[in-house]
């Protein structure tokens, strides 16, 4: 994302916060149960965090998604599979609010009708997304990316006269941990390799303290280096937070992996261990081959 397209989100997002308040204040009776939930909180009382219910998109007649059904759990990692055009970014694009499918249920939480929520509120909700190319700001430092991302969840207002409180310097320590770059607080981001700007990254995201994560392909294009690293800081992740990742790497799908989701034609084909899905003749057909 150039700085340009990261201050126009900033104000969309400051434009979308305003609204925000107001529905949350109002009793935040969101669609769906008719449950009224805390301001803010999300309600897991369903065992869900996530829960997508027959969901159909349509690009020019081709069904991309074609009755899409999926829960995951709190504090889940779920791993997505699939073939090529299967339909897994346009799930996430659905989750975060950038594509509206023509029908079906998206909610966050038992309560949280995701429909109604375009993509800055789904963010400001909890939803943090990575996609495949990493989006850092190359010319500031390690720590500045941080800062910033802190910064833009809280909205421009506040970020006019916003300066780090202990808390967040901790949290801000915790996540450079996290994400390996202890070593390289002061380093142009620029100049970190492929691998560490995608830790960067995510680690922007953490800095929002996100419920849900998407990420994308995300060691595509690592070493097998970075992409074992990668593998240890998801399993840090897990439980701490809820993930859904999508990759076509299936010695890092094994590494990380409880129940995998296969998708295919819009769909969801199989759903298992990896060991359970490798093994179904549907699944070998689609996508792992023979
Ligand atoms: N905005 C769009 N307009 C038209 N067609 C689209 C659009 N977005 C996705 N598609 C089509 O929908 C299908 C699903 O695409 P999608 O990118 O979700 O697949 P994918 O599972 O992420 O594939 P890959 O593994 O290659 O990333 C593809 O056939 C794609 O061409
Ligand atoms: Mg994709």
């Amino acid at each position: 994302m150039t700085p340009d397209l990261f201050e126009q989100g900033t104000e969309r997002l400051a434009t979308h916060q305003a609204r925000k308040v107001t529905e949350v204040t109002s009793g935040d009776r969101s669609a769906g149960y008719g449950r009224v939930h805390e301001p803010g909180s999300l309600d897991l009382t369903h065992g869900r965090i996530l829960y997508l219910e027959d969901v159909h998109v349509s690009f020019d007649g081709f069904k991309a998604i074609n009755g899409l059904s999926l829960d995951i759990a709190p504090g889940e990692l779920r791993c997505i599979i699939g073939p090529n055009g299967a339909g897994k970014t346009t799930m996430m694009d659905i989750i975060t609010g950038k594509t509206k499918p023509d029908s079906g249920q998206v909610f966050f939480g038992s309560t949280i009708d995701l429909l109604r929520h375009n993509e800055p509120e789904i963010a400001q909700l909890g939803i943090g997304r990575k996609f495949q190319k990493p989006t850092v700001f190359e010319h500031l430092s390690v720590f500045d990316n941080l800062e910033l991302a802190l910064k833009t969840h809280k909205g421009v207002a506040a970020s006019m006269f916003f300066k780090l409180n202990g808390t967040q310097r901790d949290s801000l320590s915790e996540v450079l941990h996290t994400i390996h770059l202890e070593g390289s607080v002061t380093r142009q981001a620029g100049n970190l390799s492929h691998g560490q700007k995608q830790w960067l990254e995510i680690g922007m995201l953490l800095m929002q303290d996100p419920k849900l994560l998407l990420l994308d392909e995300p060691v595509a294009g690592m070493t097998d280096f970075e992409t074992e690293r990668t593998a240890e800081l998801f399993l840090t992740l897990k439980g701490k937070h809820s993930l859904m990742v999508v990759e076509h790497d299936m010695s890092f799908i094994n590494t990380i992996s409880d129940i995998v989701t296969v998708l295919c034609d819009g769909s969801v084909l199989a759903q298992g261990t990896l060991a359970q899905v490798q093994a179904d003749e549907r699944v070998i057909e689609v996508y792992l081959g023979r």
